[in-house]
């Protein structure tokens, strides 16, 4: 399989059931999460006004935006609660000698 372009994280750095912020250079930060030992990769800042969703907790797969509340699947993406109503940009991830990779173009 070839490897995806972007290098973000060892794995070692994303525990189960925690959440980590990772910046690029011309992209928005993302958000890895890892549910169950899956990592899944979403764009890091609330789609309602703009909060880092590092601040809040990641419980199953949800993590909360904690200024107004809203919860979002780091799987799909999508809002589980109000305000929020537009979901989070999705990235594809690969796991590589213990290391997270990405491709920063969103999943469509
Ligand atoms: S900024 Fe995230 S719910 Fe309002």
């Amino acid at each position: 399989m070839k490897k995806l372009t972007t290098f973000a994280a060892k794995l070692d750095d994303v525990a189960p059931g925690k959440t980590k912020k990772v910046c690029f250079p011309n992209h928005g930060p993302i958000l890895l999460a890892n549910v169950g030992g899956t990592i899944y990769a979403v764009d890091d800042t609330c789609t309602h006004e703009d909060s880092s969703l590092a601040l809040g907790c990641l419980r199953d797969d949800k993590v909360k935006c904690t200024l107004h509340g809203s919860w979002f699947s780091v799987v799909t993406g999508e809002p589980t609660d109000e305000p929020a109503d537009e979901p989070l940009q999705r990235y594809q991830v690969e796991i590589n000698n213990d290391e997270i990779w990405l491709n920063l173009t969103p999943i469509e």
